[in-house]
């Protein structure tokens, strides 16, 4: 039985870069909302080389990925779920972005894993927008986190009131972003200990500012961080595409249960770039 490769958000930027450093014996699944995205990358990664096949899913809805997890394993067997799926503070409102990022992360992890055996991978990708909240908020933000599996209307309400006590609608989304991906750290964290006993490594990925299509459009809000980064310049698509690759291939078998802050270094560069 062949090996399969899902990446959700993989027509396009980090996601479909890290299809690109996939060994060419898998499968590759990729999932999104646009269909002719997806088929653009599909024809791309067919050009390669690569078997590759579009699906589309919307992650914000369960249904809608427990059907990508079943296609999925009607194909072969599920090695690796790469959950790239995002939305930025310029795409959408702080709900929309904690329920694609958020509650989306939820989805993809549980019904995914009912589909994966032992040396299975999922890597959630979060963002270094998940070390950029106050200690308090994210104490608080905490409290609420288990909500996301039991009481979702609750989860929301709780989260949504932190990141509303922003003043403008971009800062109340940038907030939301950033409480979805600290809840993206945490909730990975949560399930590499969960679905240890079956085998199923779990890990998450926090890029930087990224020149990807979301990167280009945060670039205005988010261009401060290139400064504190250890080489002064945003990371490129295809650098964080075989960082994703690596951490989700099922070799590296000993990475669990913590998050990869791939982000130049500009999340350290506050203590050490102080003068910028
Ligand atoms: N670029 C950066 O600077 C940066 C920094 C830190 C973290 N990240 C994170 O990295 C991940 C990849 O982003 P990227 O930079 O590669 O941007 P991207 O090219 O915009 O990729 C995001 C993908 O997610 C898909 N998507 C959005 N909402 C979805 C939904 N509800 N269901 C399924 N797919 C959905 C989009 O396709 P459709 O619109 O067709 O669905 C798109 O292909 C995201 O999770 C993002 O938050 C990015």
């Amino acid at each position: 039985m062949a090996n399969v490769v899902v990446i959700t958000g993989g027509g396009s930027g980090m996601g479909l870069e890290a299809a690109k450093c996939m060994p060419k014996e898998k499968i590759i699944v990729l999932s999104g909302r646009t269909v002719a995205k997806l088929e653009k990358a599909v024809n791309a990664l067919t050009e390669l080389g690569f078997t590759a096949y579009a699906h589309a899913c919307d992650t914000s809805n369960r249904e809608s990925v427990r059907e990508l997890a079943e296609y999925a394993a009607s194909l072969g067997t599920v090695k690796n779920v790469i959950n790239a799926a995002g939305l930025s503070p310029n795409m959408a409102d702080g709900e929309k972005i904690l329920r694609v990022n958020a509650l989306g992360t939820v989805y993809v992890n549980e019904e995914f894993a009912k589909v994966m055996g032992p040396g299975s991978v999922i890597c959630d990708i979060s963002s270094n927008s998940a070390y950029s909240l106050p200690g308090f908020l994210t104490n608080m933000a905490k409290k609420s986190y288990p909500l996301a599996e039991s009481d979702e209307a609750a989860y929301l309400k709780k989260q949504l009131k932190l990141a509303n006590m922003a003043k403008t609608d971009y800062q109340k989304s940038g907030f939301a972003y950033a409480l979805s991906k600290n809840f993206v750290c945490w909730y990975a964290r949560k399930c590499a200990f969960a679905y240890g006993k079956k085998g199923i490594r779990v890990v998450s990925l926090s890029p930087g500012l990224i020149a990807t299509d979301m990167g280009k459009l945060e670039e205005k809000e988010g261009g401060f961080l290139i400064p504190f980064t250890a080489e002064e310049r945003m990371g490129r698509p295809e650098e964080l595409g075989f960082a994703i690759a690596t951490v989700a291939d099922e070799r590296n078998g000993y990475l669990a249960g913590v998050d990869v802050l791939c982000d130049g270094g500009s999340t350290n560069g506050k203590e050490f770039k102080k003068g910028k």
